[in-house]
């Protein structure tokens, strides 16, 4: 049975949706129907598709009482559209279906587990939101939420759990058995993780705090993610309230990655490296999946809240989700590269050897917009150095989206400041590269309104939004001191 919400939502995405043309979206990220889309949720496979639903309102390009958008796809790459799944149409979601996941039933159906939002005006007259898990059982479109919703409450939390700060859960199946890792602030006012276990989805037992904050990286944590991958465990979460440490975490939203061994006993992950996921501007609340052919791959929302009410007003649909991206763990780190399936899209392969740097240099046919660009730069005599290496790409007499290596403090700065933004925000953000003699493989992934940057073969991702007219599609290149680089750029045609 659909509810009055949700065919109304239905309907107006049948009616505005087409109105948004094609060549105003990216071609190849993900973007909303029509309106607005925060994070991905219930990102899975189900009877050999991919699905991801995304939290979404499709009134307006501001957030608003979340709904589930829902797409799936096959290569990651081309998003079939599908009807909005979840509205927030009962008592206990009647102000929102939050962030969740999604996995497929032995029987055939596909799971939703999601948190149910509802505000409550206390006897103290404040407004809290209470949140709890709840879930909805379906085939791919349809989904209906189980009667006995909410499946954790309030009364399953640890002492001193918060029930507004719980949220978020995210769904695996392991031994025959369900687990979900949910998102609270403890007592002390920061975040943790917990883990619930169930034999059917339905009934949850609380197992214990897989990994808690103690206020050192931001405050609540949200939206986590866990998964074993490459001998190691990996904890991924979004912090909110972050104060900057060092250029590895900056200030606001951010994420967070933690890499250990997990004590199943003790339902405990003993960290033994803490990094960031995405260094760039716009990436928050990522999820994963774990593909047929054994590869952990990883989308996230690209956008930060501190800049998501900065869109120009000429835009009809707000929020993008970032290139799916295959992870992996090495040397103790999470390394990151597009999906393979981006390789087939390549064409008119233009490439540069040995190309000597000494000041501002464009390279014939070295343009676009939509585009998978290597460049590797190394000092023009072995053992010597330069100053700066930069690339400027989305170019015109007045745009460009810059990418700077200085290796003499090994530090990598992308920096969009002069992309067309209508709003004075961050648009700078800098972070540290291994060092390797002044040697560096710097991979962009530009689709019109965004640029991926991947660096030295994935060892680290950096994202950014951008909202330059597409035809901006310069691409210089400069440098201080003798650089020395080769290139390798493909058009990407879907
Ligand atoms: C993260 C988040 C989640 C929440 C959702 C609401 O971006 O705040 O914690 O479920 O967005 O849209």
């Amino acid at each position: 049975m659909i509810s009055e919400k949700l065919k109304k939502a239905r309907e107006f995405e049948d009616q505005y949706g087409p109105f948004i043309k094609d060549k105003n979206r990216p071609d190849f990220h993900l973007t909303p129907t029509i309106g607005w889309m925060n994070d991905p949720n219930g990102f899975s496979v189900y009877k050999g598709e991919v699905h991801l639903f995304y939290q979404y309102h499709p009134y307006s390009t501001k957030w608003g009482p979340m709904h589930w958008g829902h797409v799936k796809t096959r290569d990651f790459l081309h998003w079939e559209r599908l009807p909005v799944a979840l509205a927030p149409d009962t008592e206990y979601d009647r102000n929102g279906c939050f962030s969740g996941s999604a996995v497929e039933l032995p029987d055939g159906h596909q799971l939703i587990v999601y948190t149910g939002v509802r505000q409550v005006r206390e006897e103290n007259g404040e407004l809290h939101e209470h949140q709890t898990q709840c879930v909805a059982v379906g085939d791919g479109v349809d989904y209906e939420k189980y009667e006995m919703n909410p499946v954790i409450t309030a009364g399953d939390l640890p002492v001193g759990g918060s029930a507004f700060d719980f949220r978020d859960p995210k769904i695996w199946r392991e031994d025959g058995k369900y687990y979900i890792v949910v998102g609270n602030r403890p007592a002390d006012g920061s975040g943790s993780i917990l883990l619930y276990e169930s034999e059917d989805c339905l009934s949850w037992k609380y197992k214990g705090v897989l990994a808690a904050c103690h206020n050192q990286y931001g405050r609540m944590w949200e939206c986590p993610d866990f998964f074993e991958l490459d001998g190691k465990h990996v904890l991924l979460t979004s912090p909110q309230e972050m104060t900057a440490i060092g250029l590895e975490f900056h200030a606001g939203n951010g994420t967070v990655c933690l890499i250990g061994e997990y004590d199943r006993e003790k339902c405990h992950l003993l960290r033994e490296n803490v990094q960031a996921i995405d260094y760039g501007l716009d990436f928050y609340a990522p999820q994963t999946l774990l593909t047929p052919d054994g590869r952990r791959v990883m989308i996230g929302w690209m956008q930060n809240w501190e800049t998501s009410n900065c869109q120009p007003n000429y835009v009809r649909c707000f929020g993008q989700m970032t290139l799916p991206r295959e992870l992996s763990v090495r040397d103790g780190r999470l390394c990151q590269t597009p999906v393979r399936e981006l390789e087939a899209c390549r064409s008119y392969q233009i490439l540069y050897r040995n190309v000597h740097l000494g000041g501002l240099t464009t390279l014939q046919n070295v343009r676009g917009r939509v585009i998978d660009m290597t460049v590797t730069v190394r000092p023009a005599v072995r053992g010597g150095t330069y100053s700066w290496f930069k690339i400027n790409v989305a170019g015109d007499g007045e745009h460009m989206t810059t990418v700077r290596y200085k290796p003499e403090c090994s530090t990598v700065r992308i920096d969009r400041t002069r992309c067309g933004f209508p709003h004075d925000i961050v648009n700078v953000r800098d972070f540290v590269v291994s060092a390797r003699q002044g040697e560096i493989k710097l991979r962009l992934v530009l689709d019109k309104y965004s640029m991926e940057l991947f660096v030295n073969d994935g060892e680290q991702a950096a994202t950014t939004v951008i909202y330059t007219d597409v035809s901006a599609d310069a691409i210089s290149f400069d440098a201080l001191g003798g650089a020395v680089m080769d290139v390798e750029k493909y058009d990407l045609i879907l």
